[in-house]
Order: structure tokens, then C-alpha cells, then sequence
């Protein structure tokens, strides 16, 4: 049986269009899905949005709509979008499906009937964009949320709570048995600290807030709209009977924003312990595109909409920038020269350039069709081969994807040098060299090939185009990843075809 590997991206809100925060995470997750795939795993990876809740209703009012035709309307923006990047996710689950809300009302039922939650009342603060509760010590004397700072509003009324204080020490003790739970180290040692402040229960009921699911045991309440959301990661499994949530849970990785560890690294692993169910393996919380200076988010009128760059440049570009630029983990600013810089000096001048020269040299100097290398000297490339990728194994294990398209880099330009040294074109014009010749074409096109393969979790439709150029047929998206044997599947004789420039270059 092959090994299982569940990766989510959290749900993301329907009251906006996406932006490139949000083209971040589920590229991210793209990268590791397919990489994981390459590497023998069955993969499930899981996107969605989280469709109900004070924030959507109050969008909907807003643009004179109802509910759950704002979400109808943006689900067709995410869903697109996600096409025309080749995000490869295997499922797609919105939380207004009713698949999901089932999930939510039995477990909401299972943890009200073992008295893991309770009636109680709730006083505090709320603040809607961010849909979350604060007390009164934790807003600092000031009237606005910690989190956006948008003004909060004081909410005193009946409610159902969730005995998290229930669950305080032993999140503690998983953390600590646990080191890699949550991740980056930085991260994990801020949710350590919140815990450690001590936690109250939780209030997991709305009164008077129609859009979102019914409390299954008290009509007159809808279930709080993040544990509603976070339900989605097994609700989308069918739990708790179906095969595929025996076999795929605890997830592998859960991606998400470092705005929203919390709930991901204390609410969820509370709720799945008061299931009986382990916590996820990893969550990783990722930094965050800003734009001069501030966190890139709709009220702020700051936000990069992917579309356009997109249609102006590829997908793959977009998805190249977004994984290379910044160390995961970290945050980023975002801008036009920065991505143009980026594009032009990786894609266009050393991925591209590569392809450009080899392919026809081949089609000049050997007929179009690729040559039998000569003297089984592979010039170095099949070590560097092998030594890229036991590191592009270790970074993608710890999500380094900058890290991981550097080393794949170092590749790209010890061909490029290759070239460069050993002048196949003069080669060519020797008759006494066409077998040096023979070879140092092989070794380029072999590099080529295994490029393609490598880069295939983050560039995919681009490693797609070099793998058909150098006159491979198999499917791309079926091979695995193997190092040992990886050096000399390149088929001599096929043709190479030569296409259009892969990133023609952008004017600055
Ligand atoms: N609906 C909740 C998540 C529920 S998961 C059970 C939510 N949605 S969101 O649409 O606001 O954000 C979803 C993801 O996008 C988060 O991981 C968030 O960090 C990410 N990003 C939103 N803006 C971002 C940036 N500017 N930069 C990077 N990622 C950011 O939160």
C-alpha cells in the first residue's frame, strides 16, 4: 500500500475576490502536493472556502445580496483561479455543502453530550473582520481588535461554550513532546506562550446571527463560524466512518497564514483531542505578503490581484516568484520590479536561455534527433544530479521552497557554464569531435530532462514544455522521483522540437 499524505490550505473567506495572499498559501500547497506525488505518495490536498458567519453576511448586506450568492459569486473567483495556476488540489469543499454542515452538527452534538461543551453565558469583546472573541485584559484598554485593528463591539449574551481551559495541559504536553507541531520554531514558541497565559473556554454559539449553521441542540443559536471552518479539514473526509478518513487522518501538513495559528495550533488540536482524534503533524504557519509596509488585505484598499499578472506574464511565473523570493516563514513585499527582476534574471535568463541554446544545437548538429552520448561521461552532472536531489528532499520536508528552487538554481547554472566551456558549436564544426560533441549535447538534455522533472512541482505547465521539447512522451505528471537510476532516461533518437521562448523576457 502506498504511503499517505493529507495537506490542507485553510478555507478561504467569500466575502472578497482573492488576492495574492491567498494565491500564496494554496501554491505553496501545490508545490508539496505534487512533490509529494513525484515521490510516491498518494496525496489528498484539500482547498475550500468558508462561507458563513457575521463577515459574510455583513459583505452580502453590504453589496445588496444574500449570502449565499456573494459565496456562489466568489467561489467561481477562487475556483477559477486556481485553473488557470494548475493548483492540482483533490478535492474542493465549500462549507455551506451539506456534506460538511452534517459533520459540524454531529460533532457539535457528540461534544455537547460529553459535556466538552456546555451552556454558559459569554461577555466580551468580538470583532468581526477577524471573527474572534478577546476579553477585556487582552484589548489593552483600547476599543479596537489586537489583531486588525478595526473596532471591536461588546457582546453579553447566552451562549455554548467549549471547554478549552479543559484542554490546556495537554496541548502544553503535545507541544513539548512534539517539537515539530508547529512550525517555524518562532511561531511555535508564541503559541506555547499564549497557552502557558492560561485559556478560557470558548464561546462556539451565536445568537441572532442567521448565517451559519443551526446549533443542533438549540435552535435559537448557529455554531461559531471558525469551528464551523476548521471542521472542513475532516468533514471533507467524511468523518468519522469513511475509509478515507481512516486512512488519510491526522493530516501530514496544514498550511496557514501566521495570522491565523491560533485557531490552528490551540482551537483545532483542542477540538480534535475532545474528539479523540490525533492532531495534525505539522502546522506551518507561513508570513506575509505586504505592501509598503502593511499586511496586503482588502480593508486596506492594499491588495495585489493575481489575474493581471497572471495573463501578462503566466502562471508559472507567478508561482516561481511567490516560491523563491521569500523564505517561507518570512514575510515579503510585494512589487511590480521586484517580480519583473526575479522572472527575468531566473526564468527568461537562466532556465530559459538553457533551453534556448541547447535544443538548437541539436536540431543544427544532429538532425533533430537526440545523440547517444559517447564515452559515459557525464561531465559531473550525474553526481550534482544525485546530490540535488537528496537536498531538494530535505527542504521540501521542512517546506524551504526558496531554499529548494536554489539548489534546483545551482543546476541551471553549472549547465549554463557547461555550455559556456565546452562551446558545442565549435565542437560542431569539427569533424574529429562530433563524438565530444555527442556527449556534451546528452549531458545537456539529460540535465534538461531531469529539470523538468524537479521543477515540475513549481512550475508545472513550463517543466511540461522543456520535458516535450526534448522529445519525452511519457506523461510528466505520472513520473516518480527516484535518485538512484534517475541519470540516463533521456531516449536518444527521438526528436527534440523546439517551441516558442519559455519566459520571453519582460521590459523592465
Ligand atoms: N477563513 C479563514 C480560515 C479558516 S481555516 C479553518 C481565513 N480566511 S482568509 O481568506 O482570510 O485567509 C486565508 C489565508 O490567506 C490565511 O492563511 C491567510 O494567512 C492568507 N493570507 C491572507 N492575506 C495574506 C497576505 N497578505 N499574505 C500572505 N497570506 C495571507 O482566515
Amino acid at each position: 500500500m502506498r504511503k499517505k499524505f493529507y495537506l490542507t490550505t485553510p478555507v478561504y473567506y467569500v466575502n472578497d475576490v482573492p488576492h495574492i495572499g491567498h494565491t500564496y498559501t494554496t501554491v505553496a500547497a501545490d508545490a508539496l502536493a505534487r512533490y509529494k506525488r513525484m515521490r510516491g505518495y498518494e496525496v489528498f490536498f484539500l482547498t475550500g472556502t468558508d462561507e458563513h458567519g457575521d463577515k459574510i453576511q455583513q459583505a452580502a448586506r453590504k453589496k445588496e445580496t444574500t449570502p449565499i450568492e456573494l459565496a456562489n459569486r466568489v467561489v467561481s473567483r477562487f475556483q477559477s483561479l486556481w485553473k488557470t495556476l494548475h493548483i492540482s488540489n483533490d478535492d474542493f469543499l465549500r462549507t455551506t455543502e451539506e456534506r460538511h454542515i452534517k459533520v459540524v452538527k454531529e460533532v457539535f452534538l457528540k461534544l455537547y453530550r460529553q459535556d466538552d461543551i456546555y451552556k454558559g453565558t459569554y461577555e466580551g469583546w468580538y470583532c468581526t473582520p477577524c471573527e474572534t472573541f478577546w476579553l477585556e485584559s487582552q484589548l489593552e484598554g483600547k476599543r479596537v481588535c489586537p489583531e486588525c485593528g478595526q473596532a471591536v463591539k461588546k457582546i453579553k449574551e447566552e451562549s455554548y461554550l467549549f471547554r478549552l481551559s479543559r484542554y490546556q495541559n495537554r496541548l502544553l504536553q503535545h507541544l513539548e513532546k512534539n517539537p515539530e507541531f508547529v512550525l517555524p520554531p518562532t511561531r511555535k514558541n508564541e503559541v506555547v506562550q499564549f497557552i502557558r497565559g492560561g485559556l478560557r473556554d470558548l464561546s462556539v454559539t451565536r445568537l441572532r446571527l442567521p448565517w451559519g449553521i443551526r446549533c443542533p441542540v438549540d435552535e435559537k443559536h448557529t455554531i461559531y463560524v471558525w469551528v464551523d471552518a476548521l471542521l472542513n479539514y475532516i468533514s471533507a473526509l467524511s468523518y468519522p466512518s469513511d475509509s478515507l478518513f481512516l486512512s488519510f487522518w491526522p493530516a501530514n501538513v496544514q498550511l496557514v497564514g501566521k495570522d491565523i495559528l491560533k485557531f490552528h495550533a490551540i482551537i483545532w488540536p483542542a477540538l480534535l483531542m475532545a474528539l479523540g482524534l490525533e492532531p495534525p503533524r505539522l502546522v506551518f504557519a507561513h508570513g506575509w505578503w505586504k505592501m509598503t509596509g502593511e499586511k496586503m488585505s482588502k480593508s486596506k484598499g492594499n491588495i495585489v490581484d493575481p489575474n493581471p499578472l497572471i495573463k501578462d506574464y503566466g502562471a508559472d511565473a507567478l508561482r516561481y516568484f511567490l516560491l523563491r523570493e521569500v523564505p517561507f516563514g518570512e514575510d515579503g513585499s510585494f512589487s511590480l520590479p521586484l517580480f519583473v527582476k526575479r522572472v527575468n534574471s531566473d526564468l527568461a535568463n537562466d532556465l530559459g536561455n538553457l533551453l534556448n541554446r541547447t535544443v538548437p544545437l541539436v536540431t543544427r548538429s544532429c538532425g533533430g534527433r537526440i545523440p547517444h552520448p559517447q564515452d559515459g561521461n557525464s561531465a559531473g552532472f550525474e553526481d550534482l544530479t544525485k546530490n540535488t536531489l537528496s537536498r531538494l528532499d530535505q527542504f521540501m520536508d521542512r517546506l524551504s521552497f526558496s531554499e529548494a528552487l536554489s539548489a534546483i538554481w545551482q543546476m541551471v547554472k553549472a549547465a549554463n557554464l557547461y555550455i559556456d566551456r565546452s562551446a558545442p558549436w565549435r565542437l560542431a564544426k569539427e569533424e574529429e569531435k562530433q563524438k565530444e560533441l555527442h556527449t556534451v549535447l546528452y549531458n545537456l538534455l539529460e540535465t534538461l530532462r531531469i529539470l523538468a522533472l524537479i521543477l515540475f512541482p513549481f512550475i508545472p505547465s513550463s517543466a511540461q514544455k522543456i520535458w516535450e521539447e526534448i522529445g519525452m512522451e511519457e506523461n510528466l505528471d505520472s513520473q516518480i522521483l527516484e535518485a538512484r537510476d534517475i541519470w540516463g532516461g533521456l531516449v536518444p533518437g527521438r526528436e527534440v522540437k523546439k517551441g516558442p521562448p519559455l519566459f520571453p523576457r519582460i521590459k523592465e
